[in-house]
């Protein structure tokens, strides 16, 4: 039996208004969260005020956490924006020659793809691996592949679809032909155990504000120690540096860890928040999250086909993630009709998306499946 986390409800007290099946699109703020950020900002009020090294304290913290759901050392973290911003340090931190080529997926979220056509104006040469019905076939990466193929970049979910891929596979692929993996982890990571070490992956970037359950705009990049080496910072700032409070040194000497890529005063109320907001998912423990999204998944997938709607993820659980996307009749009205009884959804192309946490309950999916009965008349 997977565990029901009943206890962690309490602190979600959007539970009481509703059924929030959104987390694909932006989660809640639990009151940890609530808590921790108030406090912080009281200190700024009418504290301290000057509260920058426990803020300096809460980001190792925050690190410590993220080292713990990706299993590597928090030297290896980087606190960034977003996600988008990850992929702009690695593709402006890298060189390039013209010709080298980039490989991506079809329909993939565009943050894990503008980035690297912005470097078509390099001579760098842009390769998609098609997908059919918004899966990702293991042979159509590898078929994708050239001699010139230097980085693969793709989502650990696909935001559409749910479709997991397999990241240990296609590590394993990328390092037997020399090319950069980088993921995009934003869809998995807080609900899917990840193992960064495992799936080889050189550089993974993760905004925090969907599965993570973090403010927007605290997310963060993990950089494999080998890659470190060869990438060069793309921007300088006075925190990147081993002596930062040498203010008018100008020793330009990085440090050596991944803080060189962290340059100025951070989001320390974002910090703040996701360091809250990550203590939660590590005590929960992904390992327990995950088998409890999949059964969710699995009573979404099982009631709502018998009444017409079309799943369309994988058959396959190994692709399974926390996204259960439905195509079906009329599904902008359905979508609205769930939203008036405050079943929050996402519609998205066509379809209705929902997005089920670790907080969700069996009885909450029931209700939903119960309304799309009602709104068929089935
Ligand atoms: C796969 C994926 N990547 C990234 C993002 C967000 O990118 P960013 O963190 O840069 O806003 C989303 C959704 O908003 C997404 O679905």
């Amino acid at each position: 039996m997977p565990p029901s986390f009943e206890e962690y409800r309490k602190f979600f007290p959007v539970t009481k208004t509703g059924t929030y099946l959104n987390h694909a699109a932006i989660s809640p703020i639990s009151t940890p969260v609530v808590e921790a950020i108030n406090s912080a900002l009281s200190g700024r009020s009418a504290g301290d005020i000057d509260t920058f090294q426990m803020m300096l304290d809460n980001k190792s913290k925050l690190k410590n956490n993220i080292s713990r759901l990706i299993h590597t050392n928090p030297a290896n973290i980087a606190i960034i924006g977003n996600t988008s911003e990850g992929f702009n340090w690695l593709v402006n931190g890298l060189s390039w020659q013209k010709g080298d080529r980039i490989l991506l997926v079809k329909d993939e979220f565009p943050s894990n793809v503008y980035p690297f056509l912005n470097l078509k104006s390099q001579g760098v040469e842009i390769d998609f691996v098609p997908t059919r019905r918004g899966m990702i076939y293991f042979d159509d990466i590898e078929k994708c592949i050239t001699s010139r193929t230097r980085l693969l970049s793709i989502s650990f979910v696909e935001f559409f679809s749910g479709f997991r891929n397999d990241l240990e596979k296609i590590g394993q692929l990328c390092e037997s032909k020399d090319i950069l993996f980088s993921v995009d982890g934003i869809q998995g990571l807080g609900a899917i155990p990840m193992d960064v070490s495992a799936a080889k992956i050189d550089f993974l970037s993760n905004g925090g504000h969907k599965w993570l359950m973090s403010p927007m705009g605290c997310g963060f990049m993990y950089v494999r120690p080998e890659l470190r080496e060869n990438l060069k910072p793309a921007f300088a700032g006075w925190l990147s540096v081993k002596d930062s409070w040498n203010f008018t040194d100008y020793n330009l000497d990085f440090l050596d860890d991944s803080r060189r890529f962290e340059i100025g005063t951070p989001n320390f109320l974002g910090i703040v928040g996701a360091q809250a907001a990550t203590k939660l998912l590590v005590k929960a423990g992904p390992e327990n999250i995950f088998p409890h999204i999949l059964s969710l998944g699995d009573q979404l997938i099982d009631n709502l086909e018998k009444i017409g709607m079309r799943y369309q993820g994988s058959q396959e659980k190994a692709h399974r993630s926390g996204i259960y996307t439905f195509k079906a009749d009329r599904v902008e009205e359905l979508f609205n009709y769930l939203k008036n009884n405050q079943v929050h959804t996402a519609l998205r192309l066509d379809a209705v998306r929902i997005s089920p946490h670790f907080y969700n309950q069996s009885e909450e999916i029931a209700r939903v499946i119960d309304l799309c009965k009602d709104f068929y008349h089935n």
